[in-house]
């Protein structure tokens, strides 16, 4: 990571390429996914076969482009800012949310400024964490399962196998567009609406951004 003056070499191009598919691939999965999941109460943005087919190749390129993310934080050190320490946590957490909520409409100094040491405030490091090492390869493993259900036990506890790996993937898939909603809010706080959109497309994290 390169500094200079206040511009730090955030995004390298891997995150960059992984970060485009994946936004691109999630949004397209959200789509089709509302149209498959609420297919049988009248509910039709597109095609019903056409949103199936659509949503397993964009599902492959996700867990494909997963790929280069783990890869990638486990050839560099990027892997170091996702890695939350218990010691201070809350508090931390807490101050960041009282930031959020109050702070920062009083125009105050965010409490964790983002520098080369520091790529996310705590509040940040802990979502990234969950969403990126729970919630995503859940919602891969889950998506596998449901590809090639001869993979998925037939039942469990008298429940079908199939019907709880879809409600978990169901599940998981909510989660996550909750938080690409979230994410997009706290994307757009920064010294201009559109400071960090930029910085994920050309690597440069601006420090006067909060
Ligand atoms: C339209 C879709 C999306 C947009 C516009 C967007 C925007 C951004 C922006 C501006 C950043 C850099 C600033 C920051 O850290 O807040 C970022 C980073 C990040 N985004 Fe997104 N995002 C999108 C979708 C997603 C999705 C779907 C996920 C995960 C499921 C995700 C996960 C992440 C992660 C983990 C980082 C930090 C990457 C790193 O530096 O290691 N984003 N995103």
């Amino acid at each position: 990571m390169k500094e200079s003056e206040n511009r730090i070499y955030f995004y390298p191009i891997w995150i960059r390429i992984w970060h485009s598919l994946n936004a691109i691939g999630i949004m397209i999965l959200i789509y089709t996914g509302l149209n498959m999941y609420y297919s049988n109460r009248g509910f039709r943005l597109m095609d019903f076969q056409l949103a199936i087919n659509l949503h397993n190749i964009t599902g492959i390129m996700v867990g494909l482009s997963y790929l280069i993310f783990t890869i990638g934080n486990l050839r560099t050190t990027n892997h170091k800012h996702y890695k939350v320490k218990r010691t201070g946590m809350f508090e931390k957490i807490k101050i960041q949310s009282q930031y959020y909520m109050i702070g920062m409409f009083k125009n105050q100094h965010p409490p964790y400024p983002l520098s080369e040491k520091r790529k996310f405030n705590p509040l940040q490091k802990l979502i990234y964490s969950i969403i990126m090492y729970i919630f995503m390869p859940g919602l891969i493993i889950t998506g596998i399962g449901l590809l090639l259900p001869e993979l998925i036990i037939e039942n469990v506890y008298q429940l079908s196998g199939i019907f709880l790996t879809a409600i978990l993937h169901a599940s998981l898939g909510f989660l996550v567009t909750m938080f690409l909603i979230i994410h997009l809010y706290v994307a757009s706080i920064g010294k201009h609406p559109l400071a960090n959109f930029k910085s994920i497309l050309n690597g440069y994290h601006n420090t006067n951004a909060h």
